[in-house]
């Protein structure tokens, strides 16, 4: 399944290809050597793909990109318009069977309703990947997707390729390479700063709408150091603890939802309009 962002040059022949990477890594039975051999050698261009996020994630690059986007001055847009803009990420490699952006969101909260899971959790599902339109303001694939990981304190073995993290100057700072770095002992996540990407900036965007487990969905899906391995818990505080169960339930549908036969969006749309109404803004600052 591709949909192609036309992201400039970037090692993914398209955004889709980590995350199918992801699912053949969290494939149910698969022991920690065989992800190893899977990673590197099934997957080049995702191994290049890692070695750029890990070089050029620094924090003084979060802190930037923080300071450029979280103060959503990119205008308004409704939830249906981010997906249409998303949309025009064409894909060029098999238009035929491939998923546009919005088909492949209704998969993910397709299947939750499938499950009923509540409301709230259905469009948690629809919007967790709109951030991806940090591709069309232009930046790389590497500031976009693949797993997080906190900057300013020392790296996990647990985040795929940690290898890659030598090459960071971030590196060889011995306070960031020290247990707690910057922060405190159990002083949370939302002081932590995360690799900047999609799920940091969709989190900015719905902060004050949604309930704290759905922010929690959307801030840390990718953050599979701590959701899936259990990494840096020495950061984590009650709140996190307790929120870290429902990370879980949405990683399988974040995951596994890609389905063969696409989504009618004509006959759903109605049911999709009542369900932003419900907890959004006819419009949200991007
Ligand atoms: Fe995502
Ligand atoms: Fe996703």
């Amino acid at each position: 399944m591709s949909t192609a962002l036309p992201v400039s040059g970037g090692p993914l022949g398209d955004l889709d290809e980590w995350d199918e990477f992801l699912a053949g890594r969290y494939k149910e039975g698969k022991t920690e050597t065989e992800f190893r051999q899977y990673d590197a050698e099934a997957n080049p261009g995702v191994a290049e793909f890692y070695r750029l996020n890990h070089e050029f994630q620094t924090l003084d690059y979060v802190m930037g990109k923080e300071k450029q986007y979280f103060g959503l001055t990119r205008g308004k847009k409704s939830v249906w318009e981010a997906a249409e803009y998303l949309n025009t990420l064409v894909d060029d490699s098999d238009p035929d069977t491939d998923l546009t952006q919005i088909e492949h969101l209704l998969q993910t909260s397709e299947a939750m309703r499938a499950n009923n899971e509540p409301r709230w959790m259905i469009l948690t599902g629809f919007v967790h990947d709109l951030g991806k339109v940090l591709c069309l303001y232009g930046e790389p694939q590497w500031g976009v997707v693949g797993d997080t990981f906190p900057v300013g304190c020392a790296y996990s073995k647990d985040v795929v390729f940690p290898e890659y993290f030598a090459a960071n100057p971030d590196s060889r700072n011995a306070l960031y390479q020290s247990k707690y770095g910057m922060y405190d002992p159990n002083c949370g996540l939302d002081k932590v700063h995360l690799s900047f990407g999609h799920d940091g900036y969709i989190y900015e965007v719905m902060k004050n709408y949604l309930p704290t487990e759905a922010l929690y969905m959307l801030r840390y899906h990718s953050f599979y150091a701590w959701h899936r391995h259990g990494a840096y818990a020495h950061l984590t505080n009650e709140q996190d603890q307790t929120m870290l169960a429902w990370v879980n339930r949405f990683n399988p549908y974040d995951l596994y939802s890609k389905a063969h036969t696409k989504p009618d969006l004509k006959q759903l749309k109605s049911f999709y309009d009542d369900l932003f109404a419900e907890f959004l803004p006819p419009t949200l600052d991007w």
